[in-house]
């Protein structure tokens, strides 16, 4: 039995993957899979067991212990709840400290290979006529043979500023010099870590949404997944 169509979405922090995801993926029936939220979730539940991001002696057990699953979100709009267990960490995963330490337990080997599994199997789940999967390393490890595969990026400083608007918006008072230099530093280690670095995929669309709207991205892409899915 073939799988379900499967996008692949990558790109480096505050490219606007998650936005351009949701609606992709509302717009054409599909489910959604934000591979960042695992890694974040991991994160939070290293931090919490007093277990550093990199001690890989402790994060090996500790991870097949984790029930991480996604939530439509309340109300049916927005972004999907991410749920660890029972509780509810779609905030507690967003934090500053959060996404730093989901860039530190990314770059370990036995973390990427104990979540390769659960992306897969939230993608293929019974019932999902497609998935969008958004990450760094979805068109190059995850589903290197996903239909179709996207790599957006933005300048910089757009990306910065739309991650601080982000944060403004929760009430975070992050200054803004801070939240470039975090950026700068998880793109630097995300792009150059040994395993699964982040980088389009040979075969990937690029896309750079610097002077593009989301609106506009989202249509391109919509547009283009619609006639591989015609093609068959
Ligand atoms: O997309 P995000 O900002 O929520 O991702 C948080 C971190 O997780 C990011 O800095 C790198 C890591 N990540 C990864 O290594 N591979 C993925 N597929 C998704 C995220």
């Amino acid at each position: 039995m073939s799988r379900p169509f499967i996008v692949a979405i990558d790109g480096p922090a505050g490219a606007g993957k998650s936005t351009t995801s949701r609606r992709l993926a509302a717009r054409l029936g599909f489910a959604m899979v934000d591979t960042g939220a695992i890694y974040r979730t991991v994160a939070l539940a290293a931090r919490r067991a007093a277990i550093a991001f990199d001690d890989d002696a402790a994060l090996g057990p500790l991870l097949p212990a984790l029930c991480i699953r996604f939530a439509p979100p309340p109300g049916g709009e927005g972004a999907q709840r991410v749920l660890l267990g029972e509780e509810d960490v779609s905030a507690a995963i967003r934090t500053p400290e959060m996404s730093l330490g989901a860039s530190a337990v990314s770059a370990r080997p036995v973390v990427r290979a104990a979540l390769l599994d659960l992306q897969r199997r939230l993608a293929t789940a019974p019932g999902n006529a497609g998935a969008v999967l958004e990450g760094r390393d979805i068109g190059t490890v995850v589903f290197p043979d996903a239909d179709a595969k996207f790599f957006l990026t933005a300048s910089p400083e757009v990306r910065a500023r739309r991650r601080f608007a982000e944060l403004q918006a929760r009430g975070d008072t992050t200054p803004f010099e801070q939240v470039l230099a975090d950026q700068l530093k998880r793109d630097a280690d995300d792009s150059s870590r040994a395993v699964a670095p982040l980088r389009p995929a040979a075969d990937a669309r690029v896309f750079d949404s610097t002077a593009l709207s989301l609106d506009e991205v989202v249509e391109a892409l919509a547009g283009e997944v619609r006639a591989r899915v015609a093609q068959g």
